[in-house]
């Protein structure tokens, strides 16, 4: 192969059909190491790492020298041909022929050593470089795009509720302030309230975008901003709901084991775990639940809400995620539609991930009853006015509808087996993190 040739600008995950071809690759320098006479580059360009061979005998000397000047994170270019190599856990390596560098990265802070977290947070523009942070990400955009695959073929259409807003979705101690010009406005908790006017205008619809809680809670499954898909659907049942949720969740996992099993596997995730997830779910009363919680010997009583201890022991029981339904209306939102035979429970779910992973979906029928929805707002000490054209929708052609909100990075987090959250973000924002 001569060097004059041009070569054919590819990239690392495409890098199966240039075998034997001479190829250029744009990347960094992920990690090196030499043995005198041979440089081994690992390049990473973001769609892989690919092992690189700079021979000293092969190449100019002036090639040779640039492979023992660059360091972790210098941004090169490479040249050379795409050699099978059954050792490399990629099956390519590149047989260097030029190397360009582009720049370089000078005591490179984010070392291939253990770090804390802390740390790894402060850096977390740098660390997210890493195969295991790419991996994640790469598989929290394939969550969203199986779910809006989903929504979309099943008629939904998506649109998209406002960041700020004049009034509270989900209670009112967990709101951001902001000043709206000469008005106090939020940044919403979630856009189930506008969705609700939507699905009354298009039939099925469905969000998906930032949502905000200014919530004093440090734990792993809690983060300020977080991204949430709240379907709504109107004429849907309680029922209508739940079997939704099954089979869309349950299409959501399978779409990313298909397209992500590479990452998947780099993660350590057990994928005999996901493939579990079919409809249908096991169903829960809230009744059955804190039943079965006492015999397990837990402090629980009928009324109360459940803890992250008593979620993960639910949870546990099955190799799928399980729904907790009909919960006691006093401890749900105030716009969740009684049990007509029982108006101390809700028509309501939520939904707990295996493995200690907890709820990722709450989920309800809405009340679509004009007074009872004022008695609610009163109760609830809601003011009218601002809440008047969310009583409009029972005014005017009120339908029994439910809908329901699935957290992102929960859902991210469960399905890469994920520690915590927050590695389900690129930035994410924690309490006492606003940086980077
Ligand atoms: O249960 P939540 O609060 O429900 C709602 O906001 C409804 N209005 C949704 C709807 O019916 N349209 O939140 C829904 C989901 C939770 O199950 C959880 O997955 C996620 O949003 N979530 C959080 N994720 C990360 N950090 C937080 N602080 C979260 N709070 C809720
Ligand atoms: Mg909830």
């Amino acid at each position: 192969m001569s060097q004059t040739k041009q070569p054919i600008t590819t990239t690392i995950n495409q890098i199966h059909q240039h075998i034997d071809q001479f190829v250029r690759l744009q990347g960094w320098i992920y990690s090196k190491r030499s043995s005198g006479k041979i440089q081994f580059l690992q390049l990473r360009d973001g769609s892989g790492v690919i092992q690189c061979v700079v021979v000293k005998s092969e190449v100019p000397l002036e090639v040779f020298s640039t492979s023992e000047d660059v360091a972790q994170e210098s941004a090169v270019i490479v040249d050379g041909i795409v050699r099978k190599d059954s050792r490399s856990s990629l099956g390519y390596e590149i047989n260097v022929q030029d190397l360009i560098h582009v720049s370089n990265a000078p005591d490179y802070p984010v070392t291939h050593k253990e770090h804390g977290i802390d740390f790894l947070l402060d850096h977390r523009h740098l660390w997210i470089r890493t195969p295991r942070q790419r991996a994640i990400l790469k598989v929290r955009a394939e969550v969203l795009r199986a779910m809006s695959n989903y929504l979309d073929q099943n008629g939904f259409t998506r649109v998209d509720p406002p960041i700020l807003t004049p009034t509270a979705a989900e209670g009112t101690t967990e709101l951001f302030h902001i000043q709206y010009f000469d008005e106090e406005a939020y940044l919403t908790q979630s856009g189930q309230m506008y969705m609700e006017a939507a699905a009354m205008a298009m039939g099925k619809v469905y969000s998906m975008g930032p949502t905000f809680r200014a919530e004093r809670s440090k734990t792993r499954r809690h983060l300020i901003e977080f991204w949430m898909i709240e379907p709504e659907m109107a004429y849907f049942t309680h029922e209508d709901n739940l079997n939704l949720q099954e089979s869309f969740l349950s299409a959501v996992v399978q779409q990313v084991l298909e397209h992500c099993e590479v990452e998947l596997t780099l993660l350590g995730r057990d994928l005999d775990r996901l493939r579990a997830v079919q409809p249908p779910f096991p169903r829960m009363s809230y009744d059955e639940a804190v039943l079965w919680l006492q015999k397990q010997g837990r402090d629980i009583q009928w009324g109360e809400d459940f803890g992250a201890p008593d979620e993960t022991e639910l949870a546990n029981q099955f190799d799928r995620p399980v729904f907790i339904q009909r919960y006691p209306t006093k401890v749900k939102a105030f716009y969740m539609q009684p049990d007509p035979e029982r108006p101390e429970v809700a028509l309501c779910a939520d939904l707990l991930a295996p493995e200690g992973y907890g709820e990722i979906v709450g989920g309800s029928e809405r009340i679509h009853d004009y007074t009872l929805m004022q008695e609610r707002f009163s109760d609830y000490n809601l003011p009218n006015e601002a809440y008047a054209w969310y009583l409009d929708l029972r005014k005017y052609g009120s339908v029994p509808h439910s809908g329901f909100g699935i957290g992102l990075e929960r859902t991210v987090a469960w399905i890469c087996g994920l520690e915590h959250v927050r590695e389900a973000a690129a930035f994410p924002r924690l309490l006492y993190r606003l940086y980077p």
